[in-house]
């Protein structure tokens, strides 16, 4: 089985998750559009959805699924989405399709969360895949230094620019031992939008795609 038929496997597995009448998140990446592809098939089922960036919504749309403003809604039954690395404690980094802090912000709102990802994302300690960190432009230079401090090498994503704007710092090298702790720390950087560390608010259950089927994880 390839990566991407995995892919496509937990994205299936996903569709079971999905409430009748409700209004989901959905995130962003390959995996997610496999999610989207399958959400497209069952759409008469949710009310609609609010997407974690422009490509999702764009092809929510594309599939006649109503793609909902955030502020109209108070809560979201389910969060669907990928993640680069994921732990058994169901930390991820997240980020690398650069949507990381639309994707925080639904995920803060969603009662579950649950992470479609095929075998190779699970990890024992994250930080061998970049840690995206979302910066206000002005500020790259200085949030740089900062980051070096922390023992990280940051690399400027060249020729992207997020939905809302800013620049993406791609940190290296970071062997990530306490995530939750890490989040905060770079959280409090001036400058910082957010990072794609998601132990704050981890998945609540990982579809894990392998070649001898999808796997559920919780925590
Ligand atoms: C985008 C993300 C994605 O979930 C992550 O990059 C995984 O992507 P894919 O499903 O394509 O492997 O965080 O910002």
């Amino acid at each position: 089985m390839t990566q991407d038929e995995m892919k496509q496997a937990v994205a299936r597995a996903a569709i079971e998750q999905v409430p009748s009448g409700c209004i989901i998140g959905v995130g962003t990446g390959s995996t997610a559009n496999h999610f989207i592809n399958e959400l497209g098939k069952i759409k008469n089922k949710i009310e609609g959805a609010v997407a974690s960036s422009e490509a999702t919504a764009n092809l929510l749309r594309s599939h006649g699924i109503a793609v909902l403003d955030l502020n109209s809604v108070d809560q979201l039954e389910l969060y669907v989405d990928g993640a680069d690395e994921i732990t058994h404690n169901m930390h991820m980094i997240k980020g690398g399709g650069g949507a990381l802090t639309r994707e925080k912000i639904v995920a803060a709102v969603s009662r579950k969360f649950v992470c479609v990802a095929d075998e190779t994302k699970l990890v024992d300690l994250l930080g061998k895949f970049p840690l995206p960190v979302e910066v206000i432009p002005m500020a790259r230079s200085y949030v740089s230094r900062e980051l070096a401090k922390l023992g990280g090498q940051p690399k400027l994503r060249a020729g992207f620019t997020t939905d809302n704007g800013n620049v993406i710092l791609d940190v290296h090298g970071l062997s990530i031992m306490n995530p939750v702790e890490l989040e905060g720390i770079i959280n409090q950087i001036t400058g910082v939008v957010t990072n794609g560390l998601f132990a704050r608010r981890p998945a609540d259950l990982l579809l894990l795609g392998t070649s001898n089927g999808v796997r559920q994880i919780r925590a």
